[in-house]
């Protein structure tokens, strides 16, 4: 068994973080969104991974995750050289796949711990040509929709259709046995130009392959948008986190709930209200931080309040009375206030940035 994990695509729902980053990378509770997908890999006992990646991000992808030493894999890397469909991503990744069965993840979706292994074991056992996972959903359009009849077969894929014929949406994660590749050389580009891997199953429906479908009752999230990515956000604290603090705090600060603090960072006169993470190397002095926030490493929070937030790397917010909340702020970035006359807002806002002012 293999596991194929994309980690190609442009990212456009979550510029501008994508403008200078991987959709993949970007991080919930301080870790990429594509690592949670690996550990689940290994945690179901796959180690044999291929990450599809895209000349743009393809690098910055592999020197962030590497060989997979610390997740216990083996990670072949495979250059999808333009972006045209999930289909053709398995296509380019024939040669590492050869005829195994294979997982395909897509790097942007978190599904809920350990369903991966259940359902892994359900297609090892049952001898599936393919298991797709579905699940229901308020805005179907957005993704690919399955009509499936009574007793829960599947009879119809549509990709993002205009008029969905339920709602049951495509979750990320598939499960191939060697004849999709058969189902992807027949099927032609869609509309938008890609090779469908949905209209690849519809081809194995069509021609009485063994798909099953099953209905996912734990979270998913494809988190390809920043309410999704807050949400995503929100769900890994509330699960998962473990209070943990190897940074300073002084006796001004109170610490209540979960909290995680890394090496090296300072908190000085701080409440935090968890579930909190922050990263190594922060420095964080008259601040607020509320339930849901994720502060990445060497970021400096000055005289704010903030809640249910991510913030990336290197960024620094200092005199923001106003509480900061459902925000994302990227790498780098500053929020500051200036003392200086007039008393004016000033920015120096890049391309697709969304700014909400009271
Ligand atoms: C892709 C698939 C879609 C699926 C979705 C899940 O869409 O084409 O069928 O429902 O992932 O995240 P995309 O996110 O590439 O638009």
């Amino acid at each position: 068994m293999k596991a194929l994990i994309l980690a190609g695509g442009k990212g456009t729902r979550l510029r501008p973080l994508t403008y200078t980053g991987a959709k993949q990378l970007v991080p919930v509770a301080n870790k990429p969104i594509l690592w949670y997908g690996i550990e689940e890999m290994v945690a179901a006992g796959i180690t044999d991974i291929g990450i599809v990646i895209s000349p743009e991000t393809g690098r910055e992808v592999k020197i962030k995750t590497g060989q997979g030493e610390r997740f216990g894999a083996e990670i072949t890397y495979i250059l999808q050289d333009k972006p045209a469909g999930l289909a053709h991503a398995v296509q380019v990744a024939h040669p590492f796949l050869k005829d195994s069965p294979f997982v395909m993840y897509l790097g942007d979706n978190l599904i809920q711990q350990g369903d991966l292994s259940y359902f892994l074991k359900q297609f090892i056992q049952q001898q599936h040509d393919a298991l797709i996972l579905l699940r229901q959903v308020a805005n179907p359009c957005a993704f690919g929709v399955a009509k499936v009849d009574e007793k829960g077969q599947v009879l119809q894929l549509i990709e993002k259709p205009k008029v969905p014929p339920s709602n049951l949406a495509l979750v990320g994660v598939y499960f191939f046995s060697q004849v999709i590749h058969e189902a992807i050389a027949y099927i032609t580009p869609s509309a938008r130009g890609e090779l469908e891997i949905t209209d690849a199953i519809q081809y194995l429906i069509d021609n009485k392959k063994q798909v099953v479908a099953c209905e996912i009752e734990g979270w998913w999230l494809d988190t390809g948008k920043k309410d999704d990515l807050l949400e995503a956000n929100r769900l890994i604290l509330d699960t998962y986190l473990k209070p943990l603090v190897l940074g300073e705090i002084d006796v001004e600060s109170k610490i209540i709930g979960r909290v995680q603090i890394g090496s090296g960072s300072k908190v000085i006169n701080c409440t935090i209200r968890g579930p909190v993470i922050i990263g190594s190397n922060c420095f964080l002095e008259n601040c607020f931080i509320g339930p849901y926030s994720s502060i990445a490493d060497n970021t400096t929070l000055l005289d704010s309040d903030l809640e249910h937030s991510v913030i990336l790397e290197g960024a620094k917010i200092a005199g923001i009375h106003d509480r900061i909340i459902d925000s994302v702020i990227g790498q780098r970035a500053q929020l500051t206030v200036a003392s200086r006359r007039p008393k004016a807002l000033r920015f120096l806002i890049g391309d697709d940035c969304q700014v909400e002012l009271m």
